[in-house]
């Protein structure tokens, strides 16, 4: 199991590191356009392979798109993060062309890969690898969904004062500070839905703090967060690469999926060895189906740019 991470920043070196840590791929390769970055990222994290245990192989490589030939999977994470103050949306102007370049740089190499969309604004630029490359909808995944259900499911163990392990909930719609679904009334405690230990108002605040979550780290970090980002990245990568049938909520084509047409917005999806396996329709409540359309109205009007 080849992979290839793009970007050999914050997020993208998170991604390789965790994905090695899980030992399932044979092999990471990590580009980018700086010299020598990748290559120095490459080997401080081979570095670690005998203290954390992993046989997975790093590779690091300059701009050479030839060394990512073959791969099965290709994480595109190149591109501007943003500042505090910004949304993902600003960054359009110059991420686009990036993920252009990049996209067809890798199918190049890899015709037969299953590219996974991290730069920003997510859910624009998985839509503009579908539009550019024409690769089979189910070989394009945007990774959003997974980052902000792992913040929904923080913010709600925070609430609930409860371990992590106990909560499960899941956010859909765009990946945007204003955009994002949280579902609170399907989220649960050990079973239990949580709308049984938190009133409305508590689940409001859960529901706001989960939408701003990457802002508030900008805030705190001055740049986009990349722990989560890569730990989200490494769970879908796993999830095709192990064939685990595991359901996350992704950047997805829709084709009248939630009653939404030519539009990539989170959704869940079934991930396997052939990438999206399913999209799954769950029913949605009138509350639901308005911000659901609300985002994608947001996620068009970046699309627009393009
Ligand atoms: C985030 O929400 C980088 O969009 C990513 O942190």
């Amino acid at each position: 199991m080849k992979v290839t991470v793009v970007g050999a920043g914050a997020v993208g070196a998170s991604c390789a590191e965790y994905i090695a840590i899980k030992n399932f791929a044979s092999e990471v390769v990590l580009l980018d356009i700086k010299e020598g970055f990748a290559e120095g990222k490459a080997m401080d994290l081979m570095q670690t392979a005998s203290l954390n245990g992993f046989d997975t192989k790093i590779t690091g490589v300059t701009s050479d798109y030839s060394k990512t030939a073959d791969s099965d999977i290709c994480v595109i994470t190149s591109g501007i993060p943003r500042k505090p103050g910004m949304t993902r949306e600003e960054l359009i102007g110059i991420n686009a062309g990036i993920v252009k370049d990049v996209s067809s740089n890798l199918i190049k190499n890899s015709p037969d890969t299953i590219i996974i969309v991290v730069s920003n604004p997510m859910d624009t630029m998985t839509y503009l690898v579908h539009k550019s490359t024409g690769l089979p909808k189910h070989r394009i995944i945007g990774m959003g969904g997974a980052l902000d259900s792992a913040r929904f499911k923080y913010r709600l163990a925070e609430a609930l004062e409860a371990p992590i392990s106990d909560v499960d909930g899941m956010v859909i719609g765009g990946h945007s500070d204003t955009g994002m679904v949280p579902l609170t009334r399907l989220a649960t405690r050990n079973s239990v839905p949580v709308t049984e230990f938190l009133t409305e108002d508590r689940l409001s605040q859960v529901m706001e703090d989960t939408k701003v979550g990457g802002a508030t780290l900008t805030k705190l970090l001055g740049t986009s967060a990349w722990y989560a980002p890569g730990a989200a990245v490494s769970g879908l990568v796993q999830a095709i690469a192990c064939d685990q049938k595991k359901m996350f909520p992704c950047s997805v084509l829709l084709e009248g999926e939630y009653g939404l047409n030519d539009i990539c917005i989170g959704a869940p999806v079934i991930l396997g060895r052939n990438g999206i396996e399913k999209i799954v329709e769950i029913e949605l409540n009138d509350a639901e189906k308005a911000h659901m359309q609300e985002s994608a109205e947001g996620v068009r009007k970046t699309n627009d740019l393009l």
